[in-house]
């Protein structure tokens, strides 16, 4: 039976050329608001062993959360031999660790949150900085897929004289990555964060700044005041303008105007969250993750068909 993938609102886009890839079903679920703030959440009625995958990235993750729960819990009531989840944009990460007494470590609270109710997982490059891989936080199988190789296809094609620009050292790694796989030259900034849309950036002495075209890459771009600090202090320091690619587009408030008013010459994101700047789809990297975790830690054809759900028996969610 062929695989069906359930798309969140706002995700209708990506779902498609992610259903497109791996030859799947796709279809819409539904949330209705009722006025009281509860949520009702409706899928299609009949899944009857039917291998299902929820597609909901996770930009604004505390009205998601329950009805992603109502969502895997249903799947399973209407039938599904599998539910999981494929959270391109992963929320929570970035509090990974206690920073002042008392603070909850929300980032192993929530994967411990949907580990209970999904049988596997898919996301694009979390936010990994003290948690070092998405094996440390989940319970399920979890495949972490990685934006780079898009990335960089799409910096080789478009910005020719590009230098790349990670905004602090936690970028380090996937700024390292994609420079390498483009053949740029990259730098890494500076970055004293002193409140939520406060931060300061130190640029790095280098000739080949000055010459080439800068591209900051950050993972997240949230308040957009790293992004547009960066942009302020390459052009004070007489670069070109630059162009901003971030991979998950959460562009919270203003961010998106701030980065521009600041002189960005373009702002580029991937569709790991949807937004009008996605000009980069993982869709085919992710595709290939989801596959791999279909077909070879789960141990099952591409194509899924009914299991015995041991896996989830294992867990106490079991069909039977
Ligand atoms: C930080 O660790 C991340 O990599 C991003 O640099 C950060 O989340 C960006 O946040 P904002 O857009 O609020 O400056």
């Amino acid at each position: 039976m062929t695989p069906l993938m359930l798309s969140f609102p706002r995700n209708e886009i990506l779902a498609a050329r992610l259903a497109g890839q791996l030859a799947w079903e796709c279809a819409p679920l539904t949330l209705h608001r009722f006025p009281d703030g509860e949520t009702l959440v409706t899928l299609p009625p009949d899944l009857n062993g039917r291998e299902v995958a929820i597609l909901c990235s996770m930009r604004d993750p505390d009205p998601l959360a329950l009805p992603l729960r109502f969502a895997a819990d249903t799947a399973r009531e209407l039938g599904a031999c599998r539910v999981g989840l494929i959270a391109p944009y992963l929320a929570y990460m970035r509090q990974d660790r206690r920073f002042a007494p008392g603070q909850a470590i929300s980032a192993r609270i929530f994967a411990d949150f949907l580990t209970e109710a999904f049988d596997w997982f898919a996301t694009v490059d979390p936010h990994l900085h003290r948690i070092p891989s998405l094996d440390a936080l989940f319970r399920i199988p979890a495949v972490n897929v990685h934006a780079a190789p898009a990335i960089a296809d799409w910096i080789a094609e478009n910005v020719p004289d590009a230098v790349i620009l990670g905004p602090d050292s936690e970028s380090q790694q996937w700024v390292a990555d994609v420079a390498r796989r483009a053949g740029k030259p990259y730098e890494v900034l500076r970055k004293t964060r002193r409140g939520d849309y406060e931060v300061e950036l130190t640029l790095p002495e280098s000739s080949a700044l000055r010459r080439g075209t800068p591209v900051v890459l950050d993972d997240i771009a949230s308040s957009g005041r790293t992004m547009a600090r960066a942009v302020i202090r390459l052009i004070e320091a007489g670069c070109k303008a630059p162009v901003c690619i971030v991979i998950h587009a959460v562009f919270a408030g203003d961010a998106e105007p701030a980065i521009r008013s600041a002189g960005a010459a373009d702002i580029v994101s991937t569709d790991t969250i949807e937004h009008a700047t996605n000009r980069i789809t993982i869709a085919p990297a992710l595709a290939a993750g989801v596959e791999k975790l279909q077909s070879a830690a789960l141990d099952l054809p591409a194509t899924g068909s009914p299991i015995s759900g041991s896996a989830r028996n294992e867990k106490g969610h079991g069909t039977t």
